[in-house]
């Protein structure tokens, strides 16, 4: 598909036929009070027409607010968008992402050595590359979790710390920790992102230098914060006792940048390496998942890529209508544009996907918070969602009192697994009762009158009850999908990941944006440049406003007083 014919059409997605339906379609829902618990009082088979399962995982949005109709203009939105199209030119390694001119191909590192899609870039077929690396990756986990990868004092690595920001941080992060009853007994995994000193600080506290792999992850290898957190290291490291000769047994980089990790004194030989096609937020299937392959074996890890393989699968073989990440997408679109709801709160009811929230953020956000369509003209519509969120049930007892009774409109993804993610049944029963009730109780309210009945059944005076009616009721009708994993595994986490990295793709196709930029993070990293040679040099020189100029002076003046 050429460049113009991608655009074509896929500008400002308010002029097209099928979003002018679902404007007038809201509008039709808003007049006639449409309520979800209704729609299921009058239709027995609501629950299963909008359910659908695939590569493992149940999506439940029958508590949307929708009929058969809203999805069928849904759709109809899909078709006009060409979000069958845009998707085949995604896997087919087109250059879908124009301002950098990249294809996009993490689904390629995860598709199977055997019986495998071809996926080429320039003419190449890059999965022989992706199963090289992967083998490169394996036999040096099998070592590290062996004993066999050894320190410079004999000693078999005990802690592998990963250093990096985003994407080369967060998908690691948040898998090690979901799967962490998974992780190799003898190994701890450990994260390091922030250019804030005490993050490094808090994790080396801890560690015995002699015992410790870092993995310095950052596919450009120029990112600021990685950079100074791995030279920090090594010092903490040089600093144990050891030599310059024994930096390559604790120190390996994961890079697309190889020149740049040899001048920072690791060998080739310990880089592994992934592409250029590969983007940052979409990178945890790479080589960036070198940590969870060493913390949890690489069957498990092939077991993660499986999943989200399996997912690919459903995204380009099932129809659109049974589409579960391209669904999830439209009800988003549906909720955001047209239903106005202001945020979307992922809410795990599982302890150990409690960074989910955080991976989530990157996905979606840096992928979708765009304001200019492919063609570089202002968008008509408003696309991205503030995603956030905190693992159920603590939610419930911090921020769920604004989704139930708050004046905005906020959709909410609950997630689940049906196999318990502890070892206390009663607690998973307990888990899952409060999430489904949650959904339950967004979707139903609670009407005054019911609240009346409940206060008089109490005994309590009339002149009381009436004073509490309006604060107890509760207006339900709130927006939420529900997804349940058969179990917390690698392989129902590699296809949870991937559903929600092809509902981001789908999202930025209908809004008519590139969702595989991130040209926004440009501006606050230049000005940072900037700003920390003048606080170096103890003196304000550039032309900041009288805001940045005064707390730059603040910060000076504090940096005096340490000397
Ligand atoms: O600044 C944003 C960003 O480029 C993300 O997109 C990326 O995941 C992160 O920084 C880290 O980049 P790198 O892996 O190149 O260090």
């Amino acid at each position: 598909m050429s460049a113009a014919a991608m655009l074509a059409g896929h500008l400002n997605p308010a002029t097209s036929s099928a979003w002018q339906a679902l404007l007038r379609h809201a509008d039709r829902q808003k007049e006639t009070g449409f309520r979800v618990a209704g729609a299921f009082a009058l239709d027995p088979e609501r629950a299963s027409r909008f359910s659908i399962d695939a590569a493992g995982l149940t999506l439940d949005y029958s508590k949307q607010r929708i009929d058969t109709q809203t999805m069928q203009l849904l759709l109809a939105l899909a078709a006009e968008r060409n979000v069958a199209g845009r998707r085949d030119a995604m896997f087919a390694g087109e250059k879908v992402n124009t301002t950098e001119h990249r294809a996009v191909l993490h689904v390629a590192l995860r598709e199977p050595a055997v019986g495998a899609r071809q996926h080429i870039v320039d003419g190449v077929d890059v999965v022989p590359a992706v199963h090289a690396e992967l083998a490169r990756m394996r036999a040096f986990s099998e070592q590290v979790r062996a004993g066999a990868w050894r320190g410079r004092t004999g000693q078999a690595i005990t802690d592998v710390v990963n250093i990096g920001i985003g994407g080369s941080d967060l998908g690691p992060q948040m898998v090690c920790e979901a799967l962490r009853r998974d992780i190799h007994p003898r190994l701890r995994t450990h994260f390091v992102s922030n250019v804030d000193g005490g993050d490094l600080d808090r994790v080396l506290a801890g560690l015995n230098a002699a015992t410790t792999l870092f993995i310095v992850s950052s596919k450009t290898f120029t990112t600021q914060e990685t950079i100074m957190n791995a030279r920090r290291a090594r010092e903490w490291f040089l600093a144990s006792g050891a030599q310059q000769a024994d930096v390559g047994q604790h120190f390996v980089a994961v890079t697309t940048n190889l020149p740049a990790a040899g001048a920072f004194g690791i060998a080739s030989t310990n880089c592994f390496r992934f592409w250029d096609w590969v983007g940052g937020r979409y990178s945890l299937w790479s080589a960036v998942g070198l940590s969870v392959m060493i913390a949890i074996g690489g069957d498990a890890f092939a077991e993660l890529l499986a999943g989200a393989h399996a997912m690919d699968e459903h995204f380009v073989t099932a129809p659109l209508a049974s589409n579960m990440p391209c669904v999830l997408a439209l009800v988003g679109i549906w909720n955001g544009n047209f239903l106005g709801a202001s945020s979307l709160c992922v809410a795990p009811y599982a302890q150990d996907l409690r960074r989910l929230p955080a991976y989530l953020q990157q996905l979606e956000m840096e992928s979708n918070g765009k304001s200019v369509a492919l063609d570089g003209t202002p968008l008509a519509t408003t696309s991205g969602s503030a995603i956030w969120g905190e693992p159920g049930s603590n939610g419930q007892h911090a921020y769920f009192q604004l989704l139930h009774q708050g004046t905005g409109l906020m959709a909410v993804d609950f997630i689940a697994s049906l196999a318990l993610t502890g070892t206390s049944p009663e607690h998973h029963r307990v888990l899952l009762a409060n999430c489904f009730a949650q959904s339950e109780a967004l979707m139903c309210g609670k009407s005054a009158d019911t609240v009346r009945a409940e206060m008089r059944a109490t005994g309590m005076a009339e002149a009381e009850i009436e004073a509490l009616v309006p604060h107890r009721t509760f207006t339900g009708n709130r927006p939420s999908n529900t997804i349940l994993l058969p179990e917390l595994s690698p392989c129902s986490l590699g296809a949870l990941i991937a559903l929600y990295e092809h509902k981001v793709f789908v999202q930025g196709v209908i809004w008519g944006i590139n969702s595989f930029d991130q040209w926004g993070v440009e501006l606050g990293k230049q000005l940072a440049k900037t700003i920390d040679t003048e606080l170096a040099a103890g003196a304000v020189t550039g032309v900041h406003d009288a805001s940045t100029q005064a707390l730059m002076q603040r910060a000076i003046a504090a940096m005096a007083d340490r000397r």
